[in-house]
């Protein structure tokens, strides 16, 4: 007997065609996520899901999937999915981590980047004709050698970024609920409490999950000991930052820039005052985005998937 299998969107066929070997598979073709009620419908007779990080599966559509036994997610991140219901109901889930790191840590640089040097300002500066000539104080931005990097979670993705800052000659300062040997040992890297991290950092990368004990952690209070000038990269998710504190320290100077792959809500609404400023560089959720990750992930969510519905313990189960 073949098994019931809904994507909620198009991906990779590389990771579609491990799953038609046993099962059944319908794919919602829209752009955005399927509506709730297309969801509760489609998981009515579902053995297995393949689910987005912007699908919320909650406990009503867990406990509508009447035989279902997995929800393989295609993300490392899984906060969109009520992980207790999950449980409750002995419904596997899984992610995708590890495939993601290199690349998600290659944007987090490249916002790092494109903020000090202030790129997105600079290219829109050629193309409106503003460019008369060579300037010694024109659009002058800060150096990233020889600076302090704070690291907000020093898992994967953070020992990623680190090596990669100390390649640049950067100092590292980590913020993690444990310590990381590696980073020490290899980069010399420094565990600190979150004030310290805020106090000292010329940079801070975001790299935790998103929790109840992380939403909003960088708020009024914390943009408030931060250093001044210094500039906030978000590649996480964007309910860690509290937006409306983030815009008033940009706005009134006290961070110099922010780049940011995730906002919340995604996409912004198109009043978001964030939008309007010039030292925010932003992108669309692409932290993942290469053509051999995104592969990579698609054949990890299939491979999840596959094993959960042969009654194997999947490669990468979240909820143990
Ligand atoms: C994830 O996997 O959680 C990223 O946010 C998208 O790849």
């Amino acid at each position: 007997m073949k098994f019931n299998v809904y994507i909620t969107r198009k991906i990779p066929d590389e990771g579609v065609k491990l799953i038609k070997d046993i099962a059944e598979i319908r794919v919602w073709e829209g752009q955005l996520p399927p509506p709730k009620d297309v969801l509760l419908k489609e998981i009515k007779d579902a053995d297995g899901l393949l689910a987005l990080l912007t699908d919320k599966i909650d406990s009503e559509v867990i406990e509508a999937g009447e035989r279902l036994k997995v929800i393989s997610n295609y993300a490392v991140g899984y906060d969109n999915i009520d992980i207790g219901a999950a449980t409750q109901k002995g419904v596997m889930v899984t992610n995708t981590p590890g495939v993601l790191t290199e690349t998600t840590a290659d944007l987090a640089f490249a916002l790092m980047m494109a903020c000090a040097r202030r790129i997105v300002e600079a290219d829109k500066f050629v193309r409106t004709g503003r460019w008369k000539t060579w300037e010694p104080m024109l659009l002058l931005g800060r150096d990233i050698y020889g600076s302090t990097l704070g690291l907000a979670g020093a898992g994967r993705i953070g020992t990623a970024v680190a090596r990669r800052a100390a390649g640049f000659g950067m100092k590292i300062l980590y913020y993690n609920q444990s310590r990381n040997e590696k980073i020490e040992k290899e980069l010399g890297a420094e565990l600190v409490s979150f004030d310290r991290l805020l106090e000292q950092s010329d940079f801070i990368s975001i790299h935790l999950p998103l929790t109840h004990e992380t939403k909003h952690l960088f708020n009024k209070s914390a943009f408030e000991k931060m250093k001044h000038g210094s500039i906030l990269i978000n590649t996480a998710r964007g309910a860690i930052v509290e937006e409306s504190a983030l815009y008033e320290a940009l706005k009134a100077g006290k961070l110099a820039a922010a780049g940011l792959d995730v906002m919340d809500p995604e996409p912004p609404f198109t009043d978001n005052p964030l939008l309007k400023l010039d030292n925010v560089v932003l992108a669309p959720h692409i932290g993942s985005a290469s053509i051999a990750t995104r592969t990579r992930m698609a054949v990890m969510a299939a491979e999840n998937l596959v094993a959960a519905l042969k009654g194997k313990i999947p490669p990468n189960l979240v909820n143990r």
